[in-house]
């Protein structure tokens, strides 16, 4: 309440915005709920109780434990015991995100109701049998949890999904039962990969009911007629054959239309809806197009490089494309402050000190969170645009505030100037704020921001020259720690920098100077190439090698 009165006073001052700042809002409430082993202990006995419950009272006297149920309930704890030791040791990043652990179990738990639910539609509607292991939608976990986290938890839906389901059925059926479930959630997996339309995902849902159908036909579940047979039993492989194939489509459709419920409440994005997203006639991007199309043009760069490098370490490339046609939206508030939209004119930064030119370009990070937020964009969108330059260095404004002070101190010392003229240089106010990218795709951005923005004021580039440029610009973010954070290795960075040198090739075509070969060069073979390494290794022009330092500062 005092808060608000004395913000009210500053703002008739003229001494607030009247803007609130935002605080990130993490208590050790929150965290332990996010990580905590407490909350993940928890969750996993909440599921062997629900499971061992669903297990009990589902069984009928045909089951595998219908006449002990103590044998039921340690089974499962066991084998849900099992579950987290595998988890933890093949997946051990997910493991510490309860987020995705209770995701992973409800959708296991989900699967279970749902087989119970098709056998007992089944059996109403046909009692004399011939569906059984047709309509079971063994592919709903498999391909939620493909399309929500990856396929690596879709495999482990696969296995713990059969094994719990085959305890739900009768002695008989068990073993079967695990197979099918198995098969067709392996067939969906297939299909699942990298799944970026609704309609690939139906698609998906088609052929893994396809799949079940010949399972059906090899394990005898469908019996061929023979073609003297009645037509009635034509009739009954053709029905059996549909209603497989119409619960595969139908499952699918179903987790369809779950996705976007699936991804508000866990707050993961899908490459579904990376591409639903990746619109440039975002009204955002639109306005860059006018207001800053320098930067919309580098955005444009920025997105082909990092999908591709996204694209050679398995990371996401369609959410690398979207996060980096967001990434500088800050730099809107004051366009004409950035490199690329100054062009021939006057350069403002000319007028200002180099600290108020580093606070100037620094604020387009919180100018473009803000502006995210405002528009409502992707979580992920916003941390990108947060994280895009880390903690580093404005190494520009940097060197021309030490040069300054050297100046104003050689000025003091010739009697020219006071003592108290010298500006004091803190490298920590030529810092960004940060935090350093977090995700790999991140991290691709952020490296392709800084090269994209090197290359624009390459010299005559050659291949060598881009390769030189690359190499400093990742040294340079190595050293400084940036990458600290975002679990790429050095094999993952080695593959991003030779994607990155592709893609710029491929850019700077037309201006890459390529050594020629002299004409008449019919000389032995050895000869020829110690020429060409010798043009190839022509030194860089004066001022070049300040390039990747450019770069890093106000891109
Ligand atoms: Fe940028
Ligand atoms: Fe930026």
């Amino acid at each position: 309440m005092f808060h608000f009165f004395s913000q009210k006073r500053l703002k008739s001052r003229g001494f607030s915005s009247g803007q609130k700042r935002r605080k990130p809002n993490e208590t050790a409430m929150s965290e332990m709920m996010r990580s905590g082993w407490q909350v993940r202990g928890l969750l996993f006995f909440l599921f062997a109780t629900l499971v061992s419950a669903w297990v009990i009272f589902s069984s009928s006297a045909n089951s595998i434990f219908a006449d002990n149920p103590l044998q039921a309930v340690v089974v499962i704890t066991v084998i849900t015991a099992t579950m987290m030791v595998h988890w933890h040791v093949s997946l051990a990043q997910s493991f510490t995100e309860n987020s995705k652990i209770t995701l992973m179990l409800s959708v296991i738990l989900t699967q279970l109701l749902l087989v119970k639910l098709s056998e007992y539609v089944a059996m109403t509607f046909a009692p004399e049998g011939g569906f059984k292991f047709l309509v079971e939608p063994y592919i709903y976990a498999p391909i939620v949890l493909s399309l929500m986290v990856g396929r690596r938890h879709g495999t482990f839906a696969v296995v713990y999904a059969s094994l719990f389901g085959g305890m739900t059925v009768t002695k008989d059926d068990a073993f079967l039962f695990v197979i099918f479930s198995m098969i067709c959630g392996f067939v969906a997996l297939y299909l699942t990969n990298r799944v970026r339309r609704r309609s690939r995902l139906v698609g998906a849902g088609v052929y893994s009911g396809v799949a079940c159908v010949l399972l059906a036909f090899t394990l005898g579940q469908i019996q061929w007629p023979g073609f003297d047979a009645p037509i009635e039993q034509w009739e009954m492989v053709a029905k059996q054959a549909l209603s497989a194939i119409l619960v595969g489509t139908l499952t699918a459709v179903l987790v369809s239309g779950l996705l976007p419920l699936f991804e508000a409440t866990f707050r993961i994005t899908t490459d579904v809806s990376w591409i639903e997203m990746a619109d440039l006639n975002h009204p955002l991007l639109k306005q860059m197009t006018i207001e800053a199309p320098g930067t919309y043009h580098h955005s444009l760069v920025v997105a082909t490089l990092a999908e591709t490098a996204a694209e050679a370490i398995d990371a996401s490339p369609v959410m690398c494309r979207v996060c980096s046609y967001f990434h500088d939206i800050g730099k809107m508030k004051k366009p004409a402050y950035f490199v690329e939209n100054i062009g021939d004119g006057q350069n403002p930064h000319d007028e200002l000190t180099p600290s108020m030119s580093a606070l100037i370009v620094m604020a387009h990070v919180k100018d473009g969170v803000d502006m995210a937020i405002k528009h409502k964009l992707n979580p992920h969108i916003v941390a990108v645009i947060r994280e895009h330059h880390g903690t580093s260095l404005i190494k520009y404004f940097y060197h021309r505030a030490l040069k300054l002070r050297d100046e104003i101190q050689t000025a003091v010392d010739e009697g020219k100037a006071h003592e108290e003229d010298i500006p004091e240089v803190n490298e920590e106010s030529f810092r960004y704020a940060g935090p350093r990218p977090r995700t790999r795709e991140s991290a691709i951005i952020s490296l392709a921001d800084s090269v994209e923005s090197a290359s624009r004021s390459l010299q005559k580039p050659t291949p060598k020259k881009i390769d030189e440029l690359i190499d400093n610009i990742f040294r340079d973010r190595l050293n400084d720690g940036q990458l600290d954070n975002a679990t790429l290795t050095l094999a993952d960075l080695a593959k991003i920098k030779k994607s990155f040198a592709a893609t710029l090739r491929s850019m700077m075509h037309t201006r890459i100077e390529y050594p020629k070969i002299e004409e008449g060069a019919d000389k032995p073979r050895q000869k020829k190439t110690k020429r060409l390494k010798k043009k190839v290794d022509v030194a860089p022009e004066a001022g070049e090698s300040s390039t990747a330092e450019k770069a890093t500062s106000g891109s």
